[in-house]
């Protein structure tokens, strides 16, 4: 069985209390167990991790690389976050292992901000997915499975 990993970036942690009228009110703990039921649903073991640490998630997106060639990998939900607009590291990381990724917005961030409507990470992902709530992580997934 392979996995899906599903990477959060900064301020992640902060689902269900963070701007909720933007993000829902469902948490992080609720995003993990809806993943685990998608996974289980397409036949993927799930790994799921949250980082405020660009580097960190450099170092995941490295790992995912070495059990994407190993095989034991179907590839990276991403949600980065912030780093999205500003992360060169990100984008460098996933074309340099060419692992592949899912971006995901739970947000519709091209209906926000302009700074928001930039990606670094959308010219080296597979897809992406934007606007969707958290049900977007379970749309994710079916298309890491159908990779
Ligand atoms: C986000 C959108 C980003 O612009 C923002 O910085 C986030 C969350 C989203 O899921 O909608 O932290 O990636």
């Amino acid at each position: 069985m392979k996995t899906a990993l599903v990477l959060n970036g900064p301020n992640l942690n902060l689902l269900g209390m963070r701007e909720p009228a933007v993000y829902g009110a469902q948490t992080l703990a609720d995003v993990e167990s809806l993943c685990r039921e998608a996974c289980g649903a397409h036949g993927l073991a799930l790994d799921f991790r949250q980082s405020n640490h660009e580097g960190v998630l450099v170092d995941w997106i490295h790992e995912a690389g070495q059990g994407h060639a190993a095989g034991t990998l179907a590839g990276v939900v991403l949600n980065a976050g912030a780093y999205t607009h500003t992360s060169i590291a990100l984008h460098d990381a996933i074309k340099g292992t060419g692992v592949p990724v899912i971006e995901l917005h739970i947000s519709n961030v091209h209906a926000r901000e302009a700074f928001r409507h930039h990606s670094y990470i959308s010219p080296v992902a597979r897809g992406v997915i934007v606007g969707l709530g958290v049900a977007g992580y379970a749309l994710a997934i079916r298309a890491l499975a159908d990779l």
